[in-house]
C-alpha cells in the first residue's frame, strides 16, 4: 500500500497488547545462539529486524525451530558460530548488524556483512576500531567507517582495555559486551566519551545475566567481564513488550483523553523507554502503572504542558514527545538527541520537516529540537503569539476552522487544512510513521505515505491504533428490538463498519451443532468459538466457505446462540475478535454487551428496546415476509424466555449501562429510531 489515510480523530481510549521488543528480541536470539543448550523463546517480535536475525543465525549454522505463534526453540552453539564462511544480508537492521559483526569477528571465520543502502550510510567505525584493538581482522568493503564489512579469522588478544566511544550509538558497546565472552578471557571496555542511551546498555547487561554472564559496571565508564564465563541457556525466556512502541499509545491517551492502557510493559520492565511515561507525566498526563501495564489519560485540565527535557535516556520514545509537543501549551525542547541523526533516517531533520506540515514551528539544532505549537494559519497577524494549536478540534473543515478562530472570509487559511489532508513522508522509518499518525488526533486528516514501513518493529501498528481511536457507536438491546436494522442504517449513513455480534454467537451455535458439540459443553463450544471459520462477505455470512446467512437466522439458532452466549469462556473467546472490528472511520456495533464489555469506551451508547409484544409482532412479520412458518404466541413466549436468560446470566447480562441513552422504539418508526441514534452519535463524536 503506498499510503494510508487517517481520518480526523478526536478521542483515544482502550487497551493495546504490545508486540515484543525489537531490542530484546534480537539480543535474546543472539545470546541463545551463542549459549550452551536450547532456549525456548516466547513472544518474539515478528518483524523485519527479527526476521533478518533469524535468517542470519540459520545461515551461520544455528538450529532455529518455530514452536508456535511467536515462539522459537534456538539450539545454541555453546560458543562461536559453527559455519565458518558466509555472506549475510542484514537489511536495515542495526540490532542485527552491530552485534553480529562483533560476534563474527570473534568466531574465527570469513564473513561478509552487508545491508540496504541506508545501512551502508550508518556509521560502524567505533565498533570496528574496538574490534581491531584486540586483533580482529575487520575490513571495509565500501567507505571507510561504514558497512559493508568483511571479517577474517585472526588471533584475538585481550591484554589491554578496549577503548570505545559511546557517543554515536550504544549498540557498539552492546555488540562488544555480548561478543567478548566468546573468548573466555577476561576483558575490559573503557569508554572514551560520554555514553548515550544508557538504558539500552542496561537491557544488554540484564539479558547477558539471564544467560549466565555477569559484567561488572563501574559507572558508565568501565565494564569488566571476568574470564571463564560462558553463555548458558536459561531454558525458557519471554520477550517483554516493546516499551518504545508503548509510547505512541500512551501519548494517544494523553492527547486524546484516554484512558489508554498498554499491556506487556510496566513497572517491572527492564527497558529504559518506560521512562517515557514519566516525561508524559511531566507534561501533565495522568499515568498509572502496574507490574505489566501502563495507563495514560489526558491532563485533568485537558491541556498538555510544555517541557524542556534531556532525552538522552529515551532516544526512541523521545520522538513521540516531539509530536505530543504539538498539543502542549507552549514551546517544548527535546535536548541531547544527536543520535537521532544516525538512525533509520536523520530523524531530527525528518521530524522537523513533518512537524512543520502539521502546523508546528520547529527549530532544528545539531542535537536538539524545539517544537512550538502554532496557528495553522498564514496571513492573520497576531495569531502566532496567541498560539492557536493544531488541535483546533474540528479544524479540518474550513468553516469550522474559521468559526473556531473567529476569522473572517478575508483571512487566509493554509490550503492543506481546507482540503483536509496533510501528506506525511515516512523516510523508510517506522518511528516516523507511528509518531506522525498521532497528528490526526488534532482533528486533521493525515495521509501516511509508505505505511508498511512500520513492519520494522510493529507490523500491526495501524490496526492497534485504530482500535483505540476509531469512534464506536454501541447499540445494545433485547432480541427483535430493531437494533440490527437501526445499526445497519446508522452505519451506512456515517460510512462506518458494522459488527453484528449476535451473528457471531449464532455462528458459534451453528458451528457447534455441525461439529456434533453439545451447546452446554462449555470447553468444547469455546474451542469452536475460538477457531470459528466465519467470514462476512458483504451481505453474505460464510461458515467454512458455506453461505449460512439464512441458516443462522432461524429461531432454533437464536435459542442456541442465547445458550452458548451464557457460557463465560465462549464470551471470552469472541472478545478480541469483536474488538478487531473497530477500524477507521468508525464502527457501529450491535448486541447485548457492546457498551458494557466489548467497547466500554464507546463514544456513543444506545440501549434500544420495545415492548415484548411489539418485538414479537416485528419478528412475526419478518418470518412471514421470508416465507417462514411463524406463530405469534410461540414467538412471544420464546422472546420472553430468551430475554430472561440473557438478563439472568452471570456474565455480561443484558442491561442498560448507566451511560447509555435509552430508546424505546415501541411506537417509533425505523426512520425515527435511526434519526434519534444519529443525533446522539453526532453530538457525542464532536
Ligand atoms: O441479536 P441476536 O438475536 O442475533 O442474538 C442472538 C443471541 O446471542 C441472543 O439471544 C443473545 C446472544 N448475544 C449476546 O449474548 N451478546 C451479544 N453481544 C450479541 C448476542
Amino acid at each position: 500500500m503506498s499510503y494510508l489515510d487517517l481520518p480526523p480523530l478526536r478521542h483515544a481510549a482502550g487497551t493495546v497488547r504490545l508486540p515484543g521488543s525489537k531490542s530484546i528480541s534480537n539480543r535474546t536470539l543472539l545470546l541463545a545462539a551463542l549459549a550452551e543448550g536450547g532456549t525456548r523463546i516466547h513472544d518474539l517480535l515478528d518483524s523485519d529486524d527479527t526476521r533478518v536475525m533469524l535468517t542470519g543465525l540459520r545461515q551461520l549454522g544455528i538450529a532455529v525451530e518455530s514452536i508456535g505463534a511467536d515462539s522459537y526453540c534456538v539450539t545454541g552453539a555453546g560458543g562461536a558460530f559453527p559455519v565458518k564462511a558466509a555472506e549475510l544480508f542484514l537489511g536495515n537492521a542495526g540490532t542485527a548488524f552491530r552485534p553480529l559483526t562483533a560476534a563474527l569477528a570473534l568466531s574465527g571465520g570469513r564473513y561478509v556483512l552487508s545491508g540496504v543502502p541506508r545501512m551502508h550510510e550508518r556509521p560502524i567505525g567505533d565498533l570496528v576500531d574496538g574490534l581491531r584493538q584486540i586483533g580482529a581482522d575487520v575490513r571495509y568493503l565500501g567507505s571507510e567507517g561504514y558497512p559493508p564489512l568483511e571479517v577474517r579469522p585472526a588471533a584475538i588478544r585481550l591484554e589491554a582495555p578496549i577503548k570505545v566511544r559511546g557517543d554515536v550509538s550504544s549498540q557498539f558497546l552492546t555488540a562488544l559486551l555480548m561478543a567478548l565472552p566468546l573468548t573466555g578471557e577476561p576483558a575490559v571496555i573503557e569508554m572514551t566519551s560520554e555514553l548515550i542511551s544508557k538504558p539500552y546498555i542496561e537491557i544488554t547487561l540484564k539479558l547477558m545475566a539471564r544467560f549466565g554472564v555477569s559484567v561488572q559496571r563501574d559507572g558508565w565508564e568501565r565494564f569488566t567481564i571476568a574470564g571463564g564465563q560462558r553463555y548458558s541457556s536459561p531454558g525458557e525466556i519471554h520477550v517483554e513488550g516493546d516499551a518504545s512502541s508503548a509510547s505512541y499509545f500512551l501519548a494517544a491517551g494523553a492527547i486524546g483523553g484516554g484512558p489508554v492502557r498498554v499491556e506487556g510493559v510496566g513497572r517491572d520492565s527492564i527497558q529504559g523507554d518506560v521512562a517515557f511515561a514519566d516525561a508524559l507525566a511531566q507534561m501533565g498526563a495522568r499515568i498509572e502503572t502496574g507490574p505489566n501495564w501502563i495507563e495514560a489519560r489526558g491532563p485533568a485540565d485537558g491541556r498538555l504542558k510544555a517541557i524542556d527535557l534531556d532525552c538522552n535516556h529515551i532516544p526512541d520514545a523521545a520522538m513521540t514527545l516531539a509530536v505530543a509537543a504539538l498539543f502542549a501549551d507552549g514551546p517544548c525542547t527535546l535536548r541531547n538527541i544527536a543520535s537521532w541523526r544516525v538512525k533509520e533516517t536523520d530523524r531530527i531533520a525528518a521530524m522537523a520537516a513533518e512537524l512543520r506540515k502539521v502546523g508546528g514551528i520547529v527549530e532544528e539544532g545539531g542535537d536538539y529540537l524545539t517544537v512550538t505549537p502554532t496557528t495553522l494559519l498564514a496571513g492573520k497577524e497576531g495569531l502566532g503569539s496567541q498560539q492557536v494549536p493544531l488541535m483546533v478540534r474540528q479544524a479540518h473543515h474550513e468553516r469550522n476552522l474559521r468559526a473556531h478562530l473567529g476569522l473572517s472570509q478575508q483571512d487566509t487559511v493554509r490550503p492543506e487544512l481546507v482540503e483536509g489532508l496533510i501528506e506525511i513522508e515516512t523516510y523508510d522509518d517506522h518511528r516516523m510513521a507511528m509518531c506522525l499518525s498521532l497528528a490526526a488526533l488534532g482533528g486533521v486528516s493525515v495521509r501516511i505515505l509508505d505505511p508498511g514501513c512500520v513492519a520494522k518493529t510493529f507490523p500491526t501498528y495501524f490496526d492497534a491504533y485504530a482500535q483505540i481511536t476509531a469512534p464506536v457507536v454501541a447499540i445494545d438491546g433485547p432480541s427483535a428490538s430493531g437494533k440490527g436494522t437501526v445499526a445497519a442504517r446508522v452505519a451506512q449513513t456515517l460510512g462506518y463498519r458494522m459488527l453484528d455480534s449476535g451473528a457471531l454467537y449464532r455462528l458459534t451455535a451453528l458451528a457447534a451443532r455441525r461439529a456434533g458439540v453439545d451447546w452446554t459443553d462449555e470447553a468444547a463450544v469455546a474451542a469452536v468459538a475460538a477457531g470459528l471459520p466465519a467470514e462476512f462477505d458483504g451481505e453474505k455470512i460464510l461458515l467454512s466457505g458455506d453461505d449460512v446467512s439464512d441458516a443462522i437466522r432461524t429461531e432454533e439458532m437464536g435459542v442456541g446462540a442465547s445458550i452458548v452466549a451464557a457460557l463465560p469462556s465462549v464470551r471470552a473467546a469472541l472478545l478480541e475478535r469483536q474488538r478487531a472490528y473497530r477500524r477507521w472511520p468508525g464502527l457501529v456495533a450491535d448486541g447485548r454487551d457492546m457498551g458494557s464489555v466489548v467497547f466500554p469506551q464507546a463514544e456513543c451508547k444506545v440501549f434500544l428496546t420495545a415492548s415484548a409484544e411489539a418485538r414479537a409482532e416485528r419478528r412475526y412479520k419478518q418470518l412471514i415476509g421470508k416465507g417462514m412458518p411463524a406463530n405469534m404466541a410461540a414467538l412471544l413466549e420464546d422472546l420472553r424466555e430468551r430475554d430472561a436468560r440473557d438478563a439472568a446470566r452471570s456474565v455480561a447480562p443484558l442491561q442498560k449501562c448507566a451511560d447509555a441513552e435509552l430508546l424505546d422504539t415501541t411506537d417509533l418508526s425505523i426512520e425515527q429510531a435511526v434519526d434519534a441514534v444519529l443525533g446522539w452519535a453526532r453530538c457525542r463524536m464532536q
